[in-house]
Order: structure tokens, then C-alpha cells, then sequence
């Protein structure tokens, strides 16, 4: 099994790869980028928070000696990365390791326990919110992570099913959702979507980290280093994009894609995950423009 790397091309060229250069991939996740980046440059520090993650990729980190890979939240980047580096790589989201694999309870497709940790060792799991949340903080979970409209009412049914039986499985969550929505196959199927991503986005806590590690990660560019986002949904994309304007318009830093890259038809096709992926790339410094 592997994770196809989206835009991988349209990364290596935004990230102006050089031989002499360090490059920092803060979401190893199954090592498609870091691969081809280490192929390109002197060295990659590579970050994941899934302590999984050295054995899924065992072969890529055996084949790629250059790769470094530091098990920790890219929150932590400032205390690994000490020396200013030429570009940096963040992938948003989870790798096709974690949700293909039915124990770490990400995907809705499957039933199987409630718990969408990317670290498993933190305490809070997506069964803990659905039975120990109230309903208000429930429903505005799943509508400020989720973009749902019908949070409250999927919010209600929670508590209520909740109170007969405790959740345990995605399986019990899906069949509440689904009950929740009224309409088509594919609506239906949209909404679980959504549940499923507010949930993810809460237990790992992914927005509130986003920004500040961006931040940190320009703080820690060389100049003329370059920095390269791929989002998946409009809330991430949102947080990148203000990032990068705040970053411009305090001067050090250059805005490269006026409007974000997407994945050509041919990917879409051959890698449907690329679907929704947006890259954004900046660089570190200010750039005469004629
Ligand atoms: C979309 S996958 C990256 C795939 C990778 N670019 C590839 O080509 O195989 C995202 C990975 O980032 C990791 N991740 C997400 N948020 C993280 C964070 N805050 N700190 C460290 N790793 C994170 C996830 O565990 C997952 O393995």
C-alpha cells in the first residue's frame, strides 16, 4: 500500500530545489514528497505525529538515508529546527495509511472504534465527544468543523441515541447522521463527510495549530526560502491564506500563487484524494517586481 503524493510535481517546482539544500516535510506521512524531495536536495528533516509512521515507511527511510524523521507535532518545529533551512513542505490532513486502516477509526466507510487520533497518545478520541459532550458544543463542533447546516439537529439525535446506548463505533454514528438527514444517497453520504471531518479536525486539534506553525516555519525560512501549503478544505485553506497575507504585509515575505494551484484533470482521475487539495507558495523576502 502506498500514499500518492498530490501535487507532487507542481512541489517540486515551487520549492526551486536545489542540491545544497534542507527542506523540512512537516506531514512525512507515507514519504511520497520527502522521497522525491531528498532525491533533489542535501537533506530533509521530515515531522509526523503518528508514531506509526516509521513503519509504514520503513522502505522510503531505508532507501533515503537523507531523510531525517523527527516523531512530534510540527506545533514543536522551533525545537528541532534550529538553523534557518530552504523550504518547507506542509501536506494537510490524514495519509491513506490512516484512513485505509479500519483501527484508527477515520473513515466512515468502515465500522470500527470511534477514536481518529493521528497520536494515539493523546486523550482525547472521537468517542469521547460524541458521549461526553453537551449538545451546544456538539452541534457548533460539527458546524464550525464541519460547515454543516443540520448540526443541531444531528447534535439532538446524538444525545439522544447516546442515552439509551453509549457510542462505540463509527457504525452507531453513521446510522444516526444518516437518520438525521433527509434527501439523497449522495447528500446523506455528504453530511457523514462532514461529521466525520469535524470530529477529526477537533480530536487533533488541527486548526488551532495551523497558523502559529506557519508562522514559525516562515520565522525559520533562509531568505529566498520558500514555503509550500497543501489544504484540503476551505477552513484550512482560509487559515493559509491569511497566514500568507499577514506574512506579506509585514514585509518578509512574498506571496507566489496569487491563487492557489489545483491538481490537472489526469491527477483527479488517477489520484481521486487530489480532488479538493489547493498548494499555496510563498518565499522568504521581498521580490522586486517589474
Ligand atoms: C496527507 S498526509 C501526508 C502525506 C505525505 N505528503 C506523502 O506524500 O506521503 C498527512 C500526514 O501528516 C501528519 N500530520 C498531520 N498533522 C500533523 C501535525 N500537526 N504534526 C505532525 N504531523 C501531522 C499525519 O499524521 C499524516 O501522516
Amino acid at each position: 500500500m502506498s500514499h500518492t503524493p498530490v501535487l507532487l510535481q507542481e512541489i517540486l517546482t515551487g520549492l526551486n530545489l536545489r542540491a545544497e539544500q534542507t527542506i523540512v516535510d512537516c506531514t512525512f506521512g507515507g514519504g511520497g514528497h520527502a522521497a522525491a524531495i531528498a532525491g533533489q536536495v542535501h537533506q530533509v528533516f521530515a515531522f509526523d505525529q503518528d508514531p506509526h509512521v516509521p513503519n509504514y515507511a520503513a522502505d522510503i527511510l531505508a532507501a533515503n538515508p537523507n531523510i531525517k524523521l523527527i516523531s512530534s507535532n510540527f506545533s514543536q518545529l522551533a525545537k528541532y529546527i534550529t538553523a534557518p533551512v530552504d523550504g518547507f513542505v506542509f501536506d494537510l490532513g490524514v495519509s491513506s495509511f490512516q484512513l485505509d486502516r479500519a483501527e484508527r477509526g477515520f473513515s466512515w466507510r468502515q465500522d470500527c472504534a470511534l477514536d481518529m487520533r493521528m497520536d494515539p497518545r493523546r486523550p482525547l478520541t472521537a468517542e469521547k465527544i460524541v458521549n461526553q459532550y453537551a449538545e451546544k458544543e456538539l452541534a457548533d463542533l460539527i458546524y464550525n468543523y464541519g460547515e454543516e447546516k443540520y448540526s443541531r439537529r444531528i447534535a439532538r439525535n446524538i444525545l439522544a441515541a447516546r442515552q439509551k446506548k453509549p457510542f462505540t463505533t463509527s457504525g452507531q454514528l453513521k446510522e444516526i447522521v444518516w437518520r438525521s438527514i433527509s434527501g439523497s444517497y449522495t447528500a446523506k453520504t455528504a453530511a457523514l463527510a462532514r461529521v466525520f471531518q469535524a470530529l477529526r479536525i477537533a480530536v487533533n486539534d488541527e486548526l488551532n495549530i495551523l497558523a502559529g506553525a506557519l508562522a514559525g516555519a516562515a520565522d525559520l525560512l533562509k531568505t529566498g526560502g520558500r514555503l509550500a501549503v497543501i489544504s484540503f478544505h476551505s477552513l484550512e485553506d482560509r487559515i493559509v491564506k491569511t497566514v500568507f497575507k499577514d506574512l506579506q504585509k509585514k514585509g518578509s515575505f512574498t506571496i507566489l500563487t496569487k491563487k492557489p494551484l489545483r491538481p490537472s484533470a489526469v491527477e483527479t482521475q488517477n489520484n481521486p484524494r487530489s480532488r479538493s487539495a489547493k498548494l499555496r507558495l510563498g518565499e522568504k523576502g521581498c521580490m522586486n517586481k517589474t
